[in-house]
């Protein structure tokens, strides 16, 4: 088997790996007889469960997937976060959020708010950004730029380093403007800082899930588990789910998985799941460059089919939470300091 990746790919590796992964990872909130099947057969189901995702044939109560057809408030928020910078969070968020809009009405929130870039991957220039809204120069529905059809954005700043640490009052005014629209959404999804501040690991437990995305390197693996354990440390309840991207071969992306969930395991007690290996992939360079999505520019490259598969998963987790409010959290959570 070729470790080094090349001749395998990533859809004969998922085949070959699949049946210990889905034991291992999905095991514990998937049904039980998951544990035992083989990859067809939990192909089969993943699939058969995705008709009941937001846009499906039979949509979530939960879902507002149109713009025309809005009557419910409340969308599920997901934040994707590292502890390292450079992991590939905004490149993944990009290709997420434009899956998710095929489904229902989403909105990104760069919460990178001095120095985002969700704007360049979407091919969007924005004209005012979260800087405007709490400089108190705009309100929310006057920073809010469209991407697509059906996707939004609230833009970062560029190049404003006080955004990273911002005062609880214009926490608040943050919080406060996603409260407003976030009820026009049937998804939002944040795209994080880098690092642990209390900022952006207040935003992340604010969320519904989170999706941590950590890469091979030594580094990126010890940052993703300083991540985990301030955000265990925070929200005691909170079940985050992590991909390895940039990984070369299936086979490493399995082995990192296993590495980050046996130190938490064994220093926190607790371990995040995996929920998919994404690949070293030129096309991810080659679509930043042309500032789009990978799923939109080449959806038949290896990284667009496997963060497909990841959006099915993530799918599949929000249709079983709640869904609170991302800017109600955020409200409690500035009250508190
Ligand atoms: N799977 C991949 N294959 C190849 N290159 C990748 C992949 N993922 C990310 N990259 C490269 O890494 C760069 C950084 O990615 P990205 O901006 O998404 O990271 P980030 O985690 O959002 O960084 P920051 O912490 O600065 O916000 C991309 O511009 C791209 O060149
Ligand atoms: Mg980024």
């Amino acid at each position: 088997m070729g470790v080094s990746g090349q001749p395998l790919g990533f859809h004969a590796g998922f085949r070959l790996a699949v049946d210990g992964l889905l034991r291992r990872y999905f095991s514990a909130r998937l049904p039980k007889a998951l544990s035992t099947m083989n990859w067809d057969q939990a192909r089969k189901l993943l699939h058969r469960n995705s008709d009941s995702f937001p846009g499906g044939p039979e949509p979530h109560p939960g879902s507002v997937p149109t713009r025309a057809g809005m009557h419910r408030v409340r969308g599920g928020s997901l934040c994707v976060a590292s502890g390292k910078g450079g992991t590939g969070k905004s490149v993944v968020t990009a290709s997420l959020a434009t899956l998710m809009s095929r489904a229902g009405r989403t909105l990104i929130v760069d919460a990178d708010m001095g120095v985002g870039n969700a704007h360049i991957l979407q091919g969007v220039a924005p004209e005012h950004s979260f800087v405007d809204l709490v400089e108190g120069r705009c309100g929310v529905r006057d920073i809010r730029a469209t991407c697509g059809e059906n996707l939004d954005l609230l833009a970062a700043g560029s190049g404003v380093s006080r955004m990273a640490a911002l005062s609880s009052w214009e926490m608040h005014l943050v919080a406060g403007g996603i409260e407003e629209i976030e009820g026009e959404y049937a998804h939002v999804i944040v795209d994080s800082a880098a690092g642990i501040s209390n900022q952006t690991v207040a935003l992340a437990a604010a969320c519904d899930l989170v999706l941590i995305v950590t890469t091979p390197d030594i580094t990126a693996l010890t940052d993703a588990y300083a991540f985990l354990k301030v955000l265990f440390m925070r929200s005691p309840e909170c079940a985050p789910l992590f991909v390895v991207n940039r990984a070369s071969s299936f086979e490493e992306g399995v082995q990192v998985a296993e590495r980050l969930c046996g130190v938490a395991r064994r220093f926190l007690r607790r371990e995040p799941r995996c929920v998919g290996v994404l690949p070293d992939d030129r096309a991810v360079v080659r679509c930043v460059n042309s500032r789009a999505p990978v799923v939109a520019r080449e959806p038949d490259s290896p990284f667009a089919k496997a963060v497909t598969l990841v959006h099915g998963r993530l799918q599949t987790e929000l249709s079983r939470e709640a869904g609170r409010g991302l800017g109600q959290s955020l409200l409690r959570i500035a009250s508190e300091h």
